[in-house]
């Protein structure tokens, strides 16, 4: 798949997660055949003010294609930062245009912008000529059931120079509740020349395809990947019409283990916090694994973690 002048190895991508798509997770989609991940959201005005925070997020050390996403409102801050060395080693910018959170939507950002479209094309437009690797934009059906724009989003972001455009088939309304609406995606797929990536309830292959089959360029998976990077093999063996076999509890194991020494590696033990909620994710539905939901939250340090494994 194409994406401006970037070519992928696929078009079965990792949507960006705050909380959830550090560079070590990552890397386990990567490893696991993702053609592209995205970081969690980085504000652009933390970006400016160089936000030591903000500034950890955009660490990245897998050389395969990953996706930086910026939130913001100012187009010049915005552009700034597009512009700016910090992002150099991301083959792509995303903006972020459908986070319903409301520290976000107050300050006009995420999927506010979906109720200002004027501002939206200006921030897509400056970002888009301002970057140097192509632009993308992530928005949601609308902002609610009155207001279900994406067709019109998409357009404008079509002719702000945006290189595809991902659509969440839920409104900001809906937060994460209900169903997305694959038909909205469709007709916003027919509606623009630019690659579409349908988002929204993937969680297998037939679901992946059916996506797809919306005339979707690409697929994004979000929430089914958390604890489960294994399902970008999952949905790539479906669509590829190759056998499947799921990973052993030795091989999860491995990947937890692996997962939380990068992460300390690159935070220190503070990572351990962060870690706890994969750990949960990694966990969820493996026998034994509601017995020491308790312990999760008492992990401090790789040891700990060592020691709750060999008990599953
Ligand atoms: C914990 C969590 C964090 C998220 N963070 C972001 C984010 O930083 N940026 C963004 O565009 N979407 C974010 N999303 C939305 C997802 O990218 C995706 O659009 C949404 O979960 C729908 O896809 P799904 O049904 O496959 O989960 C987040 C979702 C979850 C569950």
């Amino acid at each position: 798949m194409r994406i401006g002048n970037l070519t992928l190895k696929n078009n079965v991508f990792l949507a960006p997660m705050a909380g959830v798509t550090d560079s070590p997770f990552r890397d386990q989609c990567i490893a696991m055949g993702a053609g592209l991940v995205y970081s969690e959201m980085v504000s652009a005005k933390g970006l400016a003010y160089r936000n030591a925070n903000t500034r950890q997020l955009l660490i990245s050390r897998s050389d395969a294609p990953c996706a930086v996403q910026l939130f913001g409102s100012d187009p010049e801050v915005m552009a700034q930062q597009a512009a700016s060395g910090e992002l150099d080693g991301f083959a792509l910018i995303d903006i972020n245009m459908g986070c319903p959170a409301r520290k976000i939507t107050g300050n006009c950002e995420g999927s506010a912008l979906m109720l200002r479209p004027s501002l939206a094309y200006r921030i897509m437009e400056q970002v888009a000529s301002a970057a140097k690797v192509p632009v993308t934009v992530k928005i949601r059906a609308g902002y609610d059931e009155d207001h279900k724009n994406a067709v019109e989003m998409a357009q404008l972001a079509q002719r702000a120079g945006i290189s595809a455009v991902t659509v969440h088939g839920r409104t900001k309304e809906q937060g994460y509740r209900g169903v997305a609406d694959r038909e909205m995606i469709a007709l916003v797929a027919k509606s623009v020349d630019i690659p579409v990536i349908g988002n929204g309830d993937i969680v297998d292959g037939k679901s992946a395809l059916d996506m797809l089959e919306r005339g979707c360029a690409g697929i994004m998976v979000g929430r089914a990947a958390q604890g489960n990077p294994w399902i970008f093999a999952e949905i790539l063996a479906y669509l590829e019409g190759r056998p499947y076999t799921p990973p052993t509890l030795e091989e999860k194991k491995a990947v937890i283990m692996q997962h939380a020494t990068e992460l300390v590696a690159l935070k220190g033990d503070i990572a351990m916090r962060q870690m706890r909620r994969h750990v949960c994710s990694y966990t969820r539905g493996m026998r034994g694994a509601a017995a020491f939901r308790g312990s999760i939250n008492a992990l401090n340090t790789l040891d700990d973690l060592r020691l709750l494994l060999e008990k599953l």
